[in-house]
């Protein structure tokens, strides 16, 4: 039976994810809308993987005798000065679902619950994991300036990002 501080815990990253997936959609329309194709699919890819984080906390919740609460979802902001802008924010945002899980992992403690200690050992690696490659790309688009045919270049190689989200079984998604 999951503790009631950590089923609140976990409802509120529950909602974090689900907002991380609508914010990244967001983004991928604000790509679509500059023609930055690549981008725009690479953003559609990051949304997926974001259901998928969002479904594993609802599953673990459900598995382990917990509600799952699903909360409103705040609207993601539209439009963006440019690329540069949309990495940073990026980063910034995965920075605040870092800091979330870690939130969520010392409730996790507190309560001497080791099954979520166990579950989220696999967020606290994917946010190593998801900061490296937002800078990297963040540092990739400061190097070209964020404009002209470098930045072609890298809407085309962001395009070959490939999906392996499995929603039904989001324990497989390896991407
Ligand atoms: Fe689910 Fe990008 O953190």
């Amino acid at each position: 039976m999951l503790k009631k501080r950590v089923e609140e815990v976990l409802n509120e990253q529950l909602n974090r994810e689900f907002y991380s997936a609508y914010l990244y959609l967001s983004m991928s329309a604000y790509f679509d809308s500059i023609d930055l194709e690549g981008f725009a699919h690479y953003m559609k890819v990051q949304y997926q993987e974001e259901m998928a984080h969002a479904i594993r906390i609802f599953n673990y919740v459900s598995n382990v005798g917990g509600r799952v609460t699903l909360k409103a979802v705040e609207q993601p902001k539209g439009t963006w000065k440019d690329v540069i802008e949309v990495f940073e924010e990026t980063h910034k945002h995965e920075c605040f679902i870092t800091n979330s899980i870690n939130e969520v992992l010392t409730v996790a403690h507190e309560e001497h619950d080791y099954a979520t200690i166990n579950m989220l050992q696999w967020f606290i690696g994917e946010q190593v994991e998801e900061e490296a490659t937002v800078l990297k790309i963040l540092n990739q688009l400061r190097m070209i300036e964020g404009k002209g045919p470098g930045l072609f270049m890298l809407d085309r190689e962001m395009g070959q990002r490939i999906s392996n989200v499995n929603l039904e079984n989001p324990e497989q998604t390896t991407n």
